[in-house]
């Protein structure tokens, strides 16, 4: 069942509207047109997901919590990209780089909405040259929560110019209750082999470091916290993880990660068919009010950011981003969520 309600207001007074999934268990998820913002994930009584009560709070939201990210997730180098010879400056909205789509990426925009029986479609143009990128490019994002508790979001896009693209969702998940502090006890699983190291400014140089005998060894499940203090660089980086994991799903939708609440015994796996998974350890979630009177912190969630390699735009051998003009791009990420251990 999808209903609505209104939440808040535009500044240029358009309504902003709060879709609310729910299954036959009472699962729920929110979320609204402003953004494409995942609001809430409320599953087996617990509210999972980080988020504000307001459109206010949204609008200042520094942290894009919840949001779908575009036109590009994570880091673009030097906030300037080359397609087709054509040098596309960007936006510099993180030092000298460019950011989760720059100053007004898709985390800012109002998005069209349909309810197509159990879906919630939110779609948009982003016209040519939006924050510097090229083409008149179409994009839906659809959502769906089925009976097994499983939140689908599919993407989809078109342009009528060759561009780049590579979308995701910022959803900050503590499994414990959005309100109960660090998630830093969350046992984590990823199937991945290597990262793809950044510089001091979190920018990918190209390489891949494997992962045995470091930190970012989540082959097997361990305790988020377990190595985040170690001496380790791309550690210090980024004041904990957030680095790019290169998956083995071989571009086909299967389980990439696994992620437990330690108290809630609440597990969340999940499953993509993208070639890269951004671990953030919610470094930079500086001290702030959230929904329901909830006060949340740095570290206070796990990010498991489905995605394209950040910096793909400037590195031959990174999996391409290139969208061509007329090609469809589609992509899936699912969120599971089971009560009861499985790691
Ligand atoms: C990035 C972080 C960034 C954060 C902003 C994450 O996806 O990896 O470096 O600070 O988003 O909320």
């Amino acid at each position: 069942m999808i209903t609505k309600r209104e939440f808040g207001t535009m500044p240029d007074g358009k309504k902003i509207t709060e879709y609310t999934l729910t299954n036959s268990s009472g699962n729920s998820v929110r979320v609204l047109d402003y953004g494409c913002t995942v609001r809430s994930i409320c599953v087996f009584g617990t509210e999972v997901c980080l988020g504000y009560d307001t459109a206010k709070e949204y609008f200042a939201n520094d942290a894009y919590l919840g949001a779908v990210i575009g036109r590009f997730a994570n880091r673009i180098g030097g906030a300037k990209f080359t397609l087709n010879g054509k040098t596309y400056p960007l936006n510099h909205n993180d030092g000298e780089n460019h950011l989760h789509g720059g100053a007004e990426g898709f985390d800012r925009r109002l998005w069209d909405a349909q309810v197509s029986g159990e879906k919630l479609v939110l779609s948009r143009l982003s016209p040519d040259m939006e924050e510097g990128y090229p083409g008149d490019l179409r994009v839906y994002v659809t959502f769906s929560l089925s009976e097994e508790n499983a939140l689908t979001i599919d993407y989809a896009a078109f342009c009528d110019e060759d561009t780049v693209f590579s979308p995701t969702s910022h959803i900050y998940f503590n499994l414990n209750g959005h309100d109960s502090g660090s998630a830093m006890g969350h046992l984590l699983k990823i199937d991945a082999d290597a990262i793809t190291p950044s510089d001091a400014h979190s920018i990918p140089d190209g390489s891949y470091l494997k992962v045995d005998g470091t930190p970012f060894d989540f082959r097997a499940a361990h305790a988020v916290s377990e190595r985040i203090g170690e001496a380790d660089e791309q550690l210090q980086f980024a004041a904990g993880y957030d680095q790019n994991f290169v998956l083995n799903n071989h571009g086909a939708v299967c389980q990439v990660a696994e992620l437990t609440g330690e108290k809630s015994g609440i597990t969340m796996q999940v499953l993509t068919d993208r070639p890269g998974l951004q671990l953030y350890s919610s470094n930079y979630l500086t001290r702030r009010a959230g929904k329901n009177g909830a006060t949340y912190r740095e570290r206070d969630a796990v990010c498991l950011e489905t995605q394209g390699f950040p910096n793909a735009t400037a590195i031959a051998h990174f999996p391409s981003p290139v969208l061509h003009a007329g090609e469809r791009f589609t992509s899936k990420t699912v969120y599971r969520f089971l009560r009861g251990k499985t790691q």
